[in-house]
């Protein structure tokens, strides 16, 4: 059954207040509730409905005399009567059943809760709608040690625990954790000298694995202050790690819940990279606490409201902690590997989708980063001191509301007078604009001329221009600045834009900072691109001219069987050794492109891309580029061994990215010894694997392979990491039966979602091995599916969109992952999630 914005009413009754009793039991938990209902004077309706799945009902009353509701699959229906009421119910539930990992479940024997988006409704009958917002009291009875849930924790009594949150959320909000847990606490104290105890919940043996966490989100409650004015609003801010989770963290009020693979954190068992993202997933949680919590969504349609805003604010707070440049860098990579492959596809929707079968499918990189990227572009059009007045303005006047994308536009057309019905269009158009160039240099005069296109996406085949602030500079061959960045805005499909006074033809800087998530197409020029490599002084774009490069050289490659750019390695070189710029700048300019970004880059061209022929050119140009370099590469890397006690921060980072990508470099040249020798006397993940990495792709990982696993056999987040690694670096024909071997370890365990991820997930997203010519991988994935569905249908679901690409290649892969997908398809009792995200696949 398909949901439609437009069809948005009411609610018929609102919510004063909800208390929850919960006996804990983990085949048998009984929850009560009391909640006081009234009419909504906004609503001609007066229709009782609660939602309510897989509950038995035990008893119902509603001021106090027993009634008999009508059940369904859905819920239930009952007369009221007019006016306010009291409704009450008892239903029992089965946690330890609950492999979906959705409403109330059991996790190596806590309770823990996961209520977005409708997880509420399979703990007890409620109106699980975020338009409905109630201060909620939580009453739990059990023997654990701990027993958790939203807002302030009352005075303990023994086995009963008591919390109240002042602060009226919807039910997606709510939380409860019980269990047996190591603290780790701290302390903090908002701006206005309110204290806050901070706590985080482990499983004995993790304690040492929180300090990081617990800094990362000190820096974000500072940040917020600082940054946004806002404060937090509760006496105890709580974070649980759980290894059971189907996603990165959930923001519940005042007890976040958190994938322990987003939360933990040691030097000796976490890489680099994992302390970043667990950063800014703390902030990220953190910051919902005012855009999610405070100010909620009127309904689902409107989860980029707060998703889109609050992966912005995300970003920010990483900028200022990692730096600006190379964290732009990095969200682009990740917004053009996740989101622009979805926008190019059959599950491409828009940041504000118009309808649904399954909400939970669209928690999509759409709705996400370019929710985040429409907020980005808004806050350029309208300038920095306009956002603040604006978001202040959107604080003050919908704290404590369920809204609106509507309403979110309308905070920043009263505070700018400007009109942004033509800016609105990002939110209901989806697929990625293409923006093409071409210029003209004459007397002095430099000619710009832009045309957008979007292409048709499903549903859409017309689309209208949309509002693009392009940020331009304009650079002289000799690599000194011509006119320094201006912000054109295109808003028509073709629009033309003049420059005089300048004493030769310039090289357009276009986009810079990635200022609209586009695609610029221009004519390849090698020669501007080098130029702008080493000089242009927007490091994005200097890092946008190496991908070019070297897109350009493996497509050369590919198609002419050109042999590998000189001059693009030898720049690349330049740029590795020049110490005037940041080391982790210098590592991620010069990686060589993705396979699927090149498999992408041919798609865009019409082309159909060959991902083993892609590989073997990656692997030729690596070669190649660590042949020509290699005396360099041996001294970057030693110059780049940081001694001391190892320590997350941004430059001990970078040095460490520069000198792994030295070593993989190196290692197509000498096999793996020198990886052998890191691997040998690594202290710290961050250089162990790596090295594994290094060793397992030319040929020499056994041994260590198997060392590795004795060593951190305990350690579940590194075993994840073991496993993943070993489908990834080892020849792409013999992943899949890496992959069958490893389905058969006594470690892999479908029900956990990090390790079907890290098995299943890595073979799907190593593109040389999952397109196999002859299919076995996208067999090998699909039969996973079609025993996870039964399972767990929201991460089914999630995974199935690693087929999404299907219509870039040939026809024989065409054909088979088509036949992968309809036997997923044909699955009996196919859960509503699968279905519909295999009925986008395949109709579009
Ligand atoms: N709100 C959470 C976050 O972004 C994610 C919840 C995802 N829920 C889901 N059913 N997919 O932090
Ligand atoms: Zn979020």
């Amino acid at each position: 059954q398909t949901i439609y914005l437009k069809d948005y009413q009411a609610p018929a009754y609102l919510v004063d207040h909800v208390a929850l009793e919960f006996d804990l039991h983990p085949t048998a938990t009984r929850v009560r509730s009391t909640v006081k209902f009234r009419p909504n004077p906004n609503s001609s309706s007066s229709e009782f409905f609660l939602h309510g799945e897989n509950l038995t009902l035990l008893s119902a009353y509603i001021n106090g005399a027993a009634v008999t509701p009508v059940i369904t699959e859905a819920g239930l229906s009952c007369t009221v009567p007019d006016g306010p009421f009291i409704w009450q119910s008892e239903v029992e539930i089965n946690p330890s059943a609950n492999t979906e990992l959705s409403g109330l479940y059991m996790s190596n024997g806590m309770f823990c809760t996961q209520c977005e988006a409708e997880g509420f409704r399979r703990i007890t009958y409620y109106p699980d709608r975020p338009d409905v917002m109630a201060p909620f009291d939580v009453t739990i009875h059990s023997d654990l040690p701990y027993a958790l849930s939203n807002g302030e924790p009352m005075r303990d009594e023994g086995q009963t625990r008591r919390w109240q949150d002042p602060w009226p959320k919807p039910a997606y909000l709510f939380a409860l954790v019980a269990g047996e847990f190591q603290v780790v606490s701290d302390h903090f104290t908002t701006a206005s000298g309110k204290p806050v105890d901070l706590n985080i919940y482990v499983r004995d043996g993790d304690q040492d694995k929180c300090a990081f966490a617990l800094e990362a989100l000190k820096a974000s409650m500072a940040w917020d202050e600082r940054v946004y004015g806002r404060e937090y609003d509760l006496s105890v801010f709580n974070i649980v790690a759980v290894d059971d989770f189907n996603m990165g963290a959930m923001e519940n009020k005042g007890l976040n819940i958190f994938n322990s693979s987003a939360v933990l954190a040691s030097p000796e068992t976490t890489v680099d990279g994992n302390f970043e993202r667990i950063e800014a997933i703390i902030a990220h949680e953190y910051f919902h606490n005012w855009t999610g919590n405070r100010i909620t969504c009127r309904d689902w349609f409107q989860l980029c409201l707060k998703e889109g805003l609050t992966v912005f604010r995300d970003q920010q707070f990483s900028a200022d902690m990692r730096g600006a440049e190379v964290r732009r860098i990095e969200d682009v990579a990740a917004l053009r590997g996740r989101q622009f492959r979805e926008d190019s596809g059959p599950l491409a929707h828009p940041v504000r989708p118009e309808s649904f079968v399954e909400i939970n499918n669209f928690y999509t990189a759409t709705v996400y980063e370019k929710g985040a990227e429409l907020i980005r572009m808004l806050k350029l059009l309208v300038g920095d001191a306009a956002y603040k007045k604006a978001l202040d303005l959107y604080f003050a006047r919908h704290d404590g509301q369920a809204c609106t994308i509507e309403d979110w536009l309308a905070v920043f057309t009263d505070v700018t007078g400007q009109d942004l019905s033509q800016f609105k269009l990002w939110y209901s158009q989806a697929g990625t604009p293409i923006v093409t160039v071409r210029d003209h240099f004459a007397d002095g005069t430099y000619e710009l001329t832009l045309t957008q296109v979007t292409p048709p996406t499903p549903g859409q085949p017309n689309k209208q221009p949309l509002v693009i602030p392009v940020a331009l500079g304009l650079l002289y061959p000799d690599g000194t600045e011509a006119l320094d960045t201006q912000l054109l805005v295109l808003t028509e499909a073709e629009q033309s834009f003049r420059f005089s006074g300048l004493h030769a033809a310039p090289i357009p800087s276009l986009l810079r900072g990635f200022s609209a998530p586009v695609i610029m197409q221009r004519e390849t020029r090698q020669a501007e691109h080098l130029v702008q490599l080493t000089h242009d002084p927007d490091l994005f774009n200097r890092f946008e001219a190496s991908r070019e490069l070297g897109k350009s050289a493996l497509l050369a490659m590919l198609q002419t069987e050109a042999a590998p750019d000189d001059a693009y390695c030898g720049a690349l070189l330049q740029v590795m050794i020049n110490e005037d710029l940041d080391p982790a700048f210098r590592a991620m300019c010069c990686a060589l492109p993705g396979q699927d970004e090149i498999a992408r880059a041919l798609a865009e061209q019409g082309q159909t891309p060959d991902p083993v022929a892609i590989d073997a050119a990656v692997h030729q140009l690596s070669e190649h580029l660590a042949r020509q370099g290699l005396e360099a590469l041996q001294a970057l890397y030693h110059a780049h061994q940081l001694t001391g006690p190892f320590s997350p921060d941004a430059a001990s980072c970078g040095a460490r990215a520069l000198s792994a990508l030295a070593l993989r470099l190196i290692s197509h040249v000498d096999g793996g010894a020198l990886a052998a020798k890191q691997f040998a006397r690594a202290d710290t993940m961050t250089l162990q694997l790596p090295a594994l990495g290094n060793l397992n792709r030319h040929g020499q990982g056994t041994e260590a392979v198997a060392q590795f696993y004795q060593q951190w056999r305990h350690e579940r987040l590194v075993i994840d990491k073991w496993f993943s690694l070993q489908v990834t670096t080892c020849p792409a024909n013999k992943a899949v039966a890496v992959a069958r071997d490893l389905l058969k370890h006594p470690d892999f365990n479908l029900k956990n979602p990090n390790r079907f991820r890290a098995l299943i997930g890595a073979l799907a997203m190593t593109p040389a091995a999952f397109h196999q010519a002859d299919g076995s991988a996208y067999n090998l994935v699909a039969d996973q599916l079609i025993a996870l569905d039964d399972i767990n249908p929201q991460l089914c679901a999630r995974m199935t969109t690693v087929f999404e690409t299907w219509r870039r290649y040939d026809g024989a892969r065409q054909a088979l992952m088509r036949a992968a997908l309809s036997r997923l398809a044909a699955k009996p009792n196919l859960s509503r999630d699968t279905k519909e995200m295999v009925t986008r696949l395949l109709d579009a």
